[in-house]
């Protein structure tokens, strides 16, 4: 992995925002979020093996994700920010709270959930890398898509389109790493009560891989959080409800003092 890591950096004053993308996506999930680069300075980049991240050595756990995190804030020179994490960037915020809690100041949980992978779903990872190992991520990667939209963003088709665009950017090697990692990785469960920071979870009303109730129980498990559900969205809420899914960001910042 190089040192200075590429990303992305709008807006020029307030906190830095910095987002982490989930599986098997890349930075422009977040494309829509440039609109909230009036409150914040939005930092958005692709995880190794995702996007045009250059090809390297690859993560082989959650925690090689963050400290690619934690090398792209270093290059970014943010000392400080607040995290956000879609589902897998979830899992990786709770990784990156529990290394470097000094250096966050809010976290942004977005259609994720704390529990580590159930066995069955451990089998589930196994076969897609088994699936991309035999030639079939086009057929593994498709199949995604209905899991992750809500059926009126199926329906609108520019959502499936973009989600289409990040997963073809992915390389091969990056799916097979992630899928490792996020087979492996720890139960947060434990982390909840540990998170002293102001949070905003923020879940898609048809989110079917992390469902509203996941979203209730880190709700309960974290002191200082709130909880913003998004109408009509499933998994990728600030891609299929960009306005919704902003303003709430947008509330919170400005209820939190942690922006205009
Ligand atoms: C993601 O959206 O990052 C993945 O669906 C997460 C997962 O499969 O657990």
């Amino acid at each position: 992995m190089s040192n200075k890591p590429p990303f992305q950096l709008a807006g020029d004053h307030g906190p830095v925002l910095a987002l982490v993308h989930g599986f098997p996506l890349d930075a422009t999930l977040w494309a829509e979020q440039r609109a909230l680069a009036g409150h914040v300075r939005l930092l958005t980049f692709d995880l190794p093996g995702f996007g045009a991240q250059p090809a390297g050595p690859l993560p082989t756990d959650l925690g090689g994700y963050a400290e690619h995190v934690r090398a792209v804030l270093d290059a970014a020179g943010a000392e400080r920010v607040i995290l956000g994490g879609l589902s897998m960037g979830g899992y990786i915020a709770f990784e990156c709270w529990r290394r470097f809690p000094q250096r966050i100041d809010g976290l942004l949980l977005c259609d994720t959930r704390a529990e580590a992978d159930s066995v069955e779903t451990r089998a589930v990872r196994e076969r897609g890398i088994a699936a991309v190992h035999e030639g079939r991520r086009a057929e593994l990667l498709e199949n995604m898509i209905e899991t992750l939209l809500s059926a009126a963003s199926r329906a609108r088709g520019r959502p499936a389109a973009a989600t289409r665009a990040m997963m073809h950017r992915a390389s091969d090697a990056g799916i097979i790493a992630a899928l490792g990692a996020l087979r492996d990785r720890a139960d947060s469960t434990p982390t909840l009560a540990t998170i002293t920071v102001p949070t905003l979870i923020v879940c898609g009303e048809q989110d079917a891989l992390t469902p509203p109730a996941l979203a209730r129980a880190m709700h309960a498990g974290i002191a200082r959080s709130q909880l913003a559900l998004i109408a009509s969205a499933g998994h990728l809420a600030p891609l299929e409800q960009a306005l919704a899914f902003d303003a709430a960001v947008a509330r919170w910042l400005a209820a939190e003092r942690l922006a205009d």
